[in-house]
């Protein structure tokens, strides 16, 4: 028999679906119903991983996750909900929970991120001594990196998944911001945090409402307000977790602009840091060349043209300068518009 885990759910039918599936894939299943008898089996035997229905009756899964942490430290835990609220996903966060799927959910995504987790905390255990003196010396501990690592992949695979317009955004404005810091001469740790705030940038969407971040229409005065927001509470989720400036406040300023303009703060250029620039431009780089549910992905030529005109008033001319020398088909299109 392999793993053994445990799965706490009320909802009998879903329990029983996941149940089946994962003692398909060669775990064993154990069910509770409640977060009382969740408790009880985890004393019982230790599982190799959980996962946790957010809404139990009583208690809730958040309660049994804090529960969960106190009796064996290092267990995955994998939280399920319907209601994906700010609230909870703070909370999960800061009690490290593994993972973080929305309902519904086929069984297999359950089992994709089940084996992740379980391989991940493999390797953790076998690194985390190896990366102690290294994350120690930036004042974050092995285990504030491995939190962190978590919460990123956590709420912004769970936030991306429910959207294929969006769906690894965040990732690739992680690799093209490191991309430019490295072409702007950058170096090592300050590399390192940009590539981490582009990874988090967008965590605060989890803020906005869905049917407003996916609305295929304009967007009304007040839904705008509700988007201009999300830099802010990202700051806000990430801020108990990091308390490094050169991640956080690329996380709240890249929608910030050279000329005053920007939001949420609105800053001066000399009050924005070259993190946050290098965001702003991976990340309407990213966007320009994504599909959206109202249009297609705009070609070379009009993102050359894009890069052109907002250089220098919404986003840092060095940047762009940088972004035209990584991608040699923006030159070629600048080139020929001359
Ligand atoms: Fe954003």
């Amino acid at each position: 028999m392999g793993h053994r885990i445990l799965l706490v759910e009320d909802d009998a039918r879903l329990s029983g679906v996941l149940a089946e599936y994962l003692g398909s894939q060669g775990y064993e299943c154990v069910v509770a119903r409640d977060a009382e008898e969740g408790l009880q089996q985890a004393m019982a035997k230790a599982p190799a991983a959980a996962i946790v229905d957010v809404v139990l009756p009583q208690a809730s899964g958040i309660d049994l996750l804090t529960a969960l942490r106190a009796l064996h430290a290092d267990m995955p835990v994998l939280l399920m909900t319907g209601h994906p609220e700010l609230g909870s996903a703070i909370e999960a966060l800061r009690l490290s929970a593994e993972d973080y799927l929305i309902k519904p959910f086929p069984p297999s995504e359950l089992g994709e991120r089940l084996s992740r987790a379980l391989r991940k905390r493999h390797l953790v255990g076998e690194e985390a001594q190896a990366d102690a003196a290294e994350d120690a010396s930036s004042g974050l501990t092995a285990e504030g990196w491995r939190v962190l690592v978590q919460s990123v992949e956590a709420i912004c695979n769970a936030l991306e998944a429910k959207d294929s317009y969006t769906n690894g955004h965040s990732q690739r404005v992680a690799r093209l911001a490191q991309l430019l810091a490295l072409e702007m001469g950058l170096m090592g740790r300050e590399i390192e945090a940009i590539r981490i705030a582009g990874a988090l940038h967008d965590i605060g969407k989890i803020g906005v409402p869905e049917e407003v971040l996916n609305k295929p229409a304009t967007l009304t005065q007040g839904e705008w307000k509700q988007i201009r927001v999300h830099p802010q509470i990202g700051f806000r989720i990430l801020r108990p977790l990091i308390g490094q400036p050169d991640v956080l406040d690329p996380v709240r300023h890249h929608h910030e602009r050279l000329d005053g303009r920007g939001y949420p703060d609105g800053l001066p250029a000399d009050q924005i840091g070259i993190g946050s620039r290098i965001i702003a431009v991976a990340d309407g780089y990213d966007g320009m060349t994504s599909a959206r549910a109202y249009r297609p992905r705009r070609d070379s030529s009009y993102v050359a043209g894009e890069l052109n005109r907002c250089a220098g008033t919404q986003w840092d001319v060095d940047v762009v300068e940088a972004l035209f020398r990584a991608v040699p088909e923006l030159t070629k299109r600048r080139t020929a518009m001359d």
